[in-house]
């Protein structure tokens, strides 16, 4: 596993884009094995993903949209994504819409430092919460969440677009 020399948090940037695609994919295997259909994990992409990536950091963030990426000897080992809550009842609610790590840096406080960056820039966009959704089955996650003071608001919906159904439960928390 080796040693981490130099760990830092800051915003991507497009340049970044193939780090996080490699980040998104490799995490989804890692922490889903087991939890949703093994082909669609085996079907993932990380160059389709870091283009989307690319798309997504190239047109211009919209208010309050942020990505951050969490940098280990100068590659990309982790990311978190936020932005105004997209859910048809938010109001001045911000939502973290992304947080994965390589497995081999799971469990050394960079969740930890990537979740402190996020919700920190969600209180200057005028947002006074946080919601996230969650994977059910997805314990770790949520254990995480709740240690980051996070907890179920009793929202819960289920997502076929994969073409699997992933029944998503909601965290919440206030922004001080
Ligand atoms: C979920 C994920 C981002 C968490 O990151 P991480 O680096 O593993 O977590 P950390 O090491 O920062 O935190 C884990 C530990 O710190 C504690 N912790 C984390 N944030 C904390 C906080 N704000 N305050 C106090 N304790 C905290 C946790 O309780 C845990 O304690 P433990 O070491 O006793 O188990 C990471 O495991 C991951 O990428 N998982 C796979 C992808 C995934 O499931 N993403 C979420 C999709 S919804």
């Amino acid at each position: 596993m080796g040693t981490i020399e130099v760990v830092n948090i800051r915003l991507a940037v497009v340049g970044d884009s193939r780090g996080i695609g490699l980040v998104h994919v490799r995490s989804w295997q890692a922490a889903y094995k087991g939890l949703v259909p093994e082909d669609y994990l085996d079907g993932l992409d990380p160059v389709q993903r870091g283009q989307a990536w690319a798309d997504y950091l190239s047109e211009g963030h919209q208010a309050g949209e942020a990505v951050f990426v969490a940098e280990a000897d100068s590659k990309v080992v982790g990311f978190a994504s936020v932005g105004p809550s997209r859910d048809e009842d938010a109001s001045a609610q911000g939502e973290v819409r992304a947080i994965y790590l390589l497995a081999e840096f799971w469990g050394r406080g960079l969740g930890r430092a990537l979740m402190s960056a996020a919700l920190e820039s969600l209180p200057g966009s005028g947002f006074t919460e946080a919601t996230l959704w969650v994977l059910g089955t997805n314990e770790r996650a949520r254990r995480f969440y709740e240690a980051a003071g996070l907890a179920p608001d009793g929202a819960s919906k289920e997502d076929s677009s994969r073409g699997f159904p992933m029944t998503e439960v909601r965290y919440r928390r206030r922004l001080s």
